[in-house]
């Protein structure tokens, strides 16, 4: 009998009814070679356990927001206690300026902020905001790196750095292409060539400051302030996107542990301690522009409600407490770099990729510093590892772009439980 008989039924009935089985293409396992992904049905502290009842250590963290681990005691405390007294007002509450206040304090370039439910809302909005802001209509984004799936975010690189791009996928119409222009991260002569093309349409510069999204990738020493002053020399703002980074690398997020400040600065994902919210904001003078004091328009229903903010205060308590980030910082390094010396002891060429508690492992004999240099990594070599690390009860994400998270409930124990079926994984995988 297989270890998946439920999930691969579970699989198939989802085919029937939910398209492609799944409701986010990254949960599929079309990158890893196929198949039915494994339903999971229960989540507890740094384990997932699955239709079939197989228990996962999981660094897959839900994509980034499982810094908490699951369902973590004051969270589902905080969840009953919300819900008790009801979840959605549609009328503004005192919650969501503790939490606006605490966003501040943790990241002080956050003078004014909006709630939102998603990253891609965030990001979306964050946009409107910075061509309201300058009245120009371009954008600059960097290759490989994710925004959500908004239209803007989703155009491909042209040929060049001062191209104009491609709708990277079906729906999104040229027009909408002819306002982005991609250049390579940590390129900074990338970035020149497009402001020397069209430096005075471009309202901004979108960025991960961290990637997230080619594996883990880090600035180059420099490179994010370097960023900053091109774009602001040519008179256009700069975002940074941290939907991934805040509250993942750092308390204040990569903004603060790098030490640059964006103009507006995106967020999700941990902020939510696992319940839907996203927020973005800025200098005051920018946000300003957003309805109902500006001419931005952005809106939602269930934006900032009760539930989502009340546990976002709670994640902050919890993330905020002194050594949290110690404790992920030698986590990450512990396990990343114990995985690196067992995969090269037997014969593996690889690289890693790490900020913190968040890193990737790269098939490849180069150092990743851009998306080229991840997209050379080796597929299959990464379609075996997720594999047998699977089998084995250790869920990692099913892509070589993402990144192994741990989470606060990670203990040793766990970690070396995962070096245990390192040994056995990277022994039986095919050298190349
Ligand atoms: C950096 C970044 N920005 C934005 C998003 C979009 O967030 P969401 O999936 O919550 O819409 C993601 C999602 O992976 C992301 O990694």
């Amino acid at each position: 009998m297989s270890r998946y008989e439920k999930s691969a039924a579970c699989y198939e009935s989802a085919l029937a009814h939910i398209v492609g089985g799944v409701n986010s293409p990254a949960r599929s396992f079309k990158a890893v070679g196929g198949g039915a992904p494994v339903f999971m049905n229960r989540g507890q502290g740094a384990y997932m356990y699955d239709v079939d009842g197989n228990r996962y250590i999981d660094y897959l963290a839900a994509y980034g927001p499982g810094i908490l681990g699951h369902a973590h005691p004051e969270i589902v405390a905080t969840i009953i206690r919300a819900a008790q007294n009801g979840t959605l007002y549609g009328t503004p509450t005192p919650w969501e300026i503790e939490l606006a206040d605490r966003l501040n304090q943790a990241l002080p370039s956050l003078e004014r902020v909006r709630f939102v439910s998603s990253g891609t809302e965030a990001v979306m909005s964050a946009v409107r905001v910075a061509r309201a802001f300058t009245g120009r209509p371009k954008v600059v984004k960097m290759e490989g790196c994710y925004h959500g799936h908004s239209d803007f975010a989703l155009i491909a690189a042209g040929s060049g750095p001062s191209q104009l791009g491609q709708p990277d996928s079906a729906g999104v119409t040229e027009s909408v292409a002819k306002d982005v222009l991609t250049v390579r991260y940590n390129d900074l002569g990338a970035l020149e060539e497009a402001f020397a093309a069209w430096g005075g349409q471009i309202a901004c510069v979108i960025t991960e400051p961290i990637v997230g999204n080619f594996g883990i990738v880090n600035p180059a020493p420099g490179y994010l302030q370097a960023v900053k002053e091109i774009t602001h020399k040519h008179g256009a703002l700069l975002i940074f996107d941290e939907v991934i980074t805040a509250f993942r690398v750092a308390y204040g997020g990569a903004q603060t542990l790098l030490g640059v400040e964006p103009d507006l600065t995106t967020l999700g994902k941990a902020i939510g301690g696992g319940v839907a919210l996203g927020a973005y904001g800025g200098k005051a003078e920018i946000m300003d522009f957003v309805a109902p004091l500006g001419p931005a328009y952005q809106a939602g229903t269930l934006a900032g409600n009760p539930l989502s903010v009340q546990t976002a205060l709670t994640s902050l308590d919890i993330l905020g407490r002194p050594g949290t980030y110690e404790r992920l910082e030698n986590d990450g390094a512990y396990l990343s770099e114990n995985l690196m010396a067992i995969a090269r002891r037997h014969g593996h060429t690889v690289q890693l990729g790490r900020n913190g508690s968040m890193f990737t492992i790269y098939f490849t004999d180069r150092p990743v510093v851009n998306y080229a240099g991840a997209d050379g990594a080796d597929k299959e070599q990464f379609a075996a590892m997720f594999r047998g690390f699977l089998d084995r009860g250790i869920c990692l994400a099913p892509s070589r772009f993402e990144a192994w998270m741990i989470s606060i409930q990670h203990t040793r124990a766990d970690l070396d439980e995962t070096l245990e079926k390192a040994e056995e994984v990277f022994a039986a995988m095919a050298q190349r």
